[in-house]
């Protein structure tokens, strides 16, 4: 293990969310009115709820941060509930009192994605930059929509989905047939220029994709593993997960 990381390897899913939502609520505590990256995903639920609780009792205040989510399906009206923006309000943004001025996702639902991505990479910059971003992995080493591929999107992008996040991903879809075949993701430039990374996995299904991301050589084929690059990664994951780390 490298080591710019640090590594929290907790007992089960629980520990490892209450961990994660530390790490993320000091971080807050240093920069209240700081930029903060969100990812979606089952496994950021259990710190989201966290998080939640620790304003509630009046251990952090997330109420004056902004948000920028990763990334999202397209094309999904924000309405939708299997939408990324649907899924935040859900699970954080609601019981945090974000408001939605506060709290940006690529639109996926814009008539030009293309131009979107932009637009949003515009308002990253004009934030300042991103001062701790959370991510989560994909089985196939996909962060946010970066998809393993022989070349990987800098800035945010319009990128299809592969066959294997379409199946992983279409437990929260009626069918698979339902799951949008698009995304528009931050690059990963984007995620690189972060000032602080908090990556998140559970579960013994993401063991051999972190043991490949964090100790294999560093590819395209697993995005994941540019995180070796970076300067200040906080890996936060379970047991299980870290098998064979
Ligand atoms: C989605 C998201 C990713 C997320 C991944 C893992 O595809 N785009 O940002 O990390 O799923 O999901 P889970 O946490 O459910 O394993």
């Amino acid at each position: 293990m490298l080591k710019n990381f640090k590594l929290y390897v907790e007992e089960d899913y629980s520990t490892m969310s209450q961990r994660a939502a530390e790490v993320f609520a000091n971080a807050v505590k240093d920069d209240p009115m700081g930029a903060y990256g969100f990812a979606t995903g089952s496994t950021p639920i259990g710190m989201y709820e966290a998080l939640i609780k620790l304003q509630n009792n009046g251990k952090a205040d997330l109420r004056k941060i902004t948000a920028f989510n990763l990334d999202e399906y397209y094309p999904i009206q924000p309405d939708d509930p299997q939408s990324y923006y649907y899924f935040m309000r859900q699970n954080l943004f609601d019981a945090i009192s974000l408001s939605p001025e506060n709290t940006h996702i690529p639109n996926g639902a814009a008539l030009d994605p293309i131009a979107e991505c932009k637009v949003y990479d515009e308002k990253i910059a004009s934030a300042g930059g991103i001062n701790m971003q959370v991510l989560g992995i994909g089985t196939n080493g996909h962060i946010g929509f970066n998809e393993p591929a022989e070349n990987l999107p800098a800035t945010t992008a319009y990128m299809p989905l592969t066959e294997s996040t379409i199946a992983d991903n279409a437990r929260n879809f009626a069918s698979p047939d339902e799951v949008p075949r698009n995304s528009l993701t931050m690059g990963m430039h984007s995620i690189m220029m972060a000032k602080r990374i908090l990556f998140l996995a559970s579960g013994e299904n993401k063991a051999e994709i972190l043991q490949n991301a964090f100790n294999g050589p560093i590819t395209t084929m697993v995005p994941a593993s540019f995180l070796q690059l970076h300067h200040d990664v906080t890996i936060v994951v379970d047991k299980a997960a870290a098998k064979l780390l």
